[in-house]
């Protein structure tokens, strides 16, 4: 059979290559660039001399940046109230472009690297079957044969140099990465312990609080519908999606803005210690919450921040981008967004994104009306009968808890 093997260059998909050809497979390779530093050329040639009969690199940046980033964006998507999904976000993209080769090439089978513990697995499985439902997956790190043959990375690093694979990093850094356009995430070895603190050369996409300038930058941020279309940075201006989060990621770089150091729980129901940088998408995330306070109706802020945000969230994370269930929740974004107009000027200061101030012409927000200094539409003594309804309920209840000595 034909397989098509998501390929990183590193030493475990070298060598799930390498077996897959060994197995009597005809491999061919896929590398996707969603914005990850990477030198895809030496990646190409590795595959190429491992075995892989054709190697095929897809830049999807844009469509990550326009289909996948911008609605999480929009919805404030967040995962335990901390991690912002980068991962996760790009993996429905990786899988869409692989399953489209597939296609195109005639593999009846798709393989990756990732371990059986996580989420990647199972994001990359469900977002195939949910494009391909006759797709055929082989998961080595799920396969007996090779899990028991592999364990520990000193059996790699000897079936590396029995296939003459080169291995590259000699010492390979004690945690594993994965990159993208929106963020870069640390997690395993040295960092498995929760109370190990990271070490400070792990971090690569920000520089550390004591690094960072000693004086502020100022930007701003237009939003159109809840999406950035005007990033201003002094006399630069960028319109450009892809271009808005590259200039957001050098800016939140330069500041160390976006580390953040957790412990989540994995969808397949482990604790997880993660390390993870967003520098622009961390920006981007402050100013459009706070545009959505002065734009957005109560209520529907309510209902989407306990629906949409929440959902969403978990949807990605969970790995169940290509269901019905995304499609419904997804629906409801435009119509949330639709007032989420103006801009927002922000100053980037040591790790801190602090807003400076904010503007819209969507007309919801009325001086007058919020005045302390002026009736605006409405009489004082509205409120009295306001706060008296909504008294009745309340007070009825502190009498019953008064009769029946409760505190
Ligand atoms: N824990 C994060 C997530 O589940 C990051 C996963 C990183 N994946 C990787 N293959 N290194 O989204
Ligand atoms: C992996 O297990 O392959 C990476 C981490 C994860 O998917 O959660």
């Amino acid at each position: 059979g034909r397989v098509l093997l998501a390929y990183s260059g590193g030493l475990d998909t070298s060598c799930i290559l390498a077996w897959l050809i060994e197995d009597g497979y005809e491999v061919y390779a896929f590398m996707a660039d969603i914005g990850q530093e990477e030198d895809f050329e030496s990646a190409r040639k590795k595959a190429l001399a491992v075995g892989a009969k054709k190697f095929f690199l897809e830049d999807l940046k844009r469509e990550f940046v326009t289909e996948l980033i911008y609605p999480a964006v929009q919805a404030n998507a967040i995962y335990e109230n901390v991690y912002l999904l980068g991962t996760s976000l790009a993996r429905p993209v990786i899988a869409r472009g692989m399953i489209a080769i597939a296609d195109k090439e005639g593999c009846d089978f798709v393989s990756h690297g990732c371990t059986g513990k996580g989420n990647d697995q199972v994001r990359f499985e469900l977002a195939f079957y949910g494009l391909k439902p006759d797709i055929k997956v082989i998961a080595p790190w799920r396969i007996p044969e090779f899990y028991h043959r592999f364990a520990g990375r000193q059996a790699l690093l000897s079936y590396a140099a029995e296939k003459q694979i080169p291995v590259t990093q000699t010492v390979a850094k004690p945690w594993s990465t994965d990159e993208n356009l929106f963020h870069i995430s640390y997690e395993a070895g040295i960092l498995e312990d929760p109370n190990t603190t990271p070490p400070a050369d792990m971090w690569k996409l920000t520089s550390s609080l004591g690094d960072a300038p000693t004086s502020p930058e100022f930007i701003s941020i237009e939003f159109k519908a809840g999406l950035p279309v005007k990033v201003v940075v002094g006399s630069e201006t960028h319109t450009d999606p892809v271009d808005i989060f590259i200039v957001l990621n050098s800016l939140g770089r330069k500041h160390g803005i976006g580390r953040i150091d957790i412990v989540e729980n994995r969808f397949i129901g482990v604790k997880s210690r993660g390390c993870y940088e967003s520098p622009g998408a961390t920006i981007l995330r402050v100013a459009h919450i706070d545009l959505e306070g002065l734009t957005l109706d109560r209520n529907v802020r309510a209902l989407r921040d306990q629906f949409v945000t929440i959902e969403l969230g978990r949807i990605l994370y969970n790995g169940h981008f290509f269901t019905p269930e995304r499609e419904f929740v997804t629906s409801a974004i435009p119509a949330s967004q639709r007032t989420v107009n103006g801009v927002v000027r922000l100053k980037l200061y040591k790790g801190n994104v602090v807003v400076e101030g904010r503007s819209s012409d969507e007309g919801l927000y009325d001086e007058k009306q919020s005045s302390m200094d002026e009736l605006g539409g409405f009489e004082p003594t509205d409120t009295t009968g306001f706060i008296q309804i909504e008294s009745i309920r309340i007070k009825k209840w502190a009498q019953a808890n008064l009769l029946k000595g409760r505190s």
